[in-house]
């Protein structure tokens, strides 16, 4: 008999966040060995919880959520999304011109769906978000990818960027604050790379889910302000900076000159009607989660928990022989790498395979993000800051078991 082939697109992507590590860790886990794992940023499962005030407006709503709801998204919850991206300078924002969907991950790939043409290119970061290559490869675009290395603070080159543009490309995507390497970037830097899609025209895509997420007074500089009549979508959502990942609620605004957009927003609308809405219970939380005080900084802010997380993970990156990290300024990652001056070889796949078989914890490697040959490792900053230092120990442990097994046999004596 036949069997049943999957798509050959499928060949290409990769989801490594959820992949071979993490089932063998589920493995592990079900013959009764305690994971230590680092590998997703999901909140809720760190005992973050999401602020109460939007669990209660999702509870006084129950009953107005039985029916699909519009295309686009709550008419309130659109219109507080419209305010707030107002505030932050965006040109030419309205209601038509917002849309929510199943968190942002959806709107990714409504959003390439909606513009590309087989072949078309679109310039991503690498290391990236690996949903952003996904969606463009599963929509018949191909990924160029721009490079953001660690020793220029993993902020990407304009120059570089403009290199790599071709008669094909029609997107450019940014991700601020940045997942996996924590930066953010400044805005002379955003200037520099909006000027580069103005002279090319290409679209903006920029996805600022961790846009309040931000450390040591880091400013965050929304793209679209910056864009102005240039068309530009920002992407945000619930599951982060409110810690309510599984009410599955993102939204994205489509900003700039409406003449240049009409077609593609005319398009947005129309894949996002064919899914006919997304949830409408969670879309109750978006008002109060936006126009209500923010809850964040407790977190963020000296004493809070992600801010001492992330102190935890600098002490120990200083503390450590082998490791080197650029201070993350916002987002709930770090992404640190082992220094070629204390291990000349490595593969990070197979020190990830290592750290959690000899010692419990589970981390994602860097060539998970779309990044070749890496000595990087993505670590989240939710668990408590004391289980984070015992990480450090584990892999330090594991490192130096690694250094001694290259070394010549003196070196492993001492
Ligand atoms: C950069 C980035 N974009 C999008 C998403 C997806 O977010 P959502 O839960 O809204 O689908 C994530 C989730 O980790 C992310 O890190």
């Amino acid at each position: 008999m036949s069997s049943i082939k999957p798509s050959a697109h499928l060949a290409e992507v990769r989801y490594e966040i959820r992949g071979a590590l993490t089932r063998r860790a589920r493995d592990m886990e079900a013959a009764g060995q305690p994971i230590i794992k680092l590998n997703i940023g999901n909140p809720g499962r760190y005992g973050f919880a999401t602020p109460p005030h939007l669990r209660e407006a999702i509870g006084a709503h129950l009953t107005d959520s039985e029916a699909y709801g519009h295309e686009q998204g709550l008419e309130e919850a659109r219109e507080a999304i419209v305010a707030q991206q107002k505030a932050r300078g965006s040109v030419g924002i309205d209601v038509e011109r917002v849309f929510i969907g199943n968190g942002v991950s959806e709107l990714i790939d409504i959003s390439l769906r909606a513009l590309l043409q087989p072949g078309d290119e679109v310039l991503l970061p690498s290391p990236d978000y690996p949903l952003w290559s996904a969606a463009t490869i599963l929509n018949d675009g191909s990924p160029r990818y721009y490079r953001c290395l660690a020793e220029n603070g993993h902020l990407p080159d304009p120059d570089e960027i403009e290199a790599l543009i071709g008669s094909r490309t029609r997107a450019l995507v940014l991700i601020n604050p940045n997942n996996p390497t924590g930066a953010v970037y400044p805005k002379a830097l955003l200037e520099r790379i909006v000027e580069v899609a103005r002279r090319h025209g290409l679209l903006l895509l920029c996805d600022e889910i961790y846009d309040e997420i931000l450390y040591d007074d880091t400013p965050f500089q929304p793209l679209a302000a910056i864009a102005g009549d240039h068309p530009c979508v920002s992407f945000g959502g619930l599951s982060k900076v409110h810690r309510a990942c599984g009410y599955r609620v993102g939204w994205m605004s489509l900003s700039g000159d409406p003449r240049r957009t009409a077609e593609y927003r005319d398009a947005l609308q129309l894949l996002a009607a064919l899914r006919l809405c997304a949830n409408v219970t969670a879309q109750w939380a978006v008002r109060p989660a936006l126009l209500d005080k923010p809850t964040i900084g407790a977190l963020t802010s000296p004493g809070g928990r992600l801010h001492e997380a992330r102190q935890t993970v600098l002490d120990h990156v200083a503390a450590s022989p082998f490791l080197d990290v650029v201070a993350p300024g916002g987002a709930i990652y770090a992404f640190p790498q082992i220094r070629p001056d204390a291990i000349a070889h490595f593969d990070d796949t197979a020190f990830a395979l290592r750290l959690l078989e000899e010692e419990s914890v589970l981390v994602v490697p860097g060539t998970s993000f779309n990044l070749s040959a890496s000595r990087h490792l993505r670590l989240t900053l939710l668990p408590e800051p004391a289980q984070l230092a015992e990480v450090f120990v584990r892999m330090d442990r594991v490192l130096t078991r690694m250094a001694n097994e290259a070394a010549p046999a003196a070196s492993a004596v001492a």
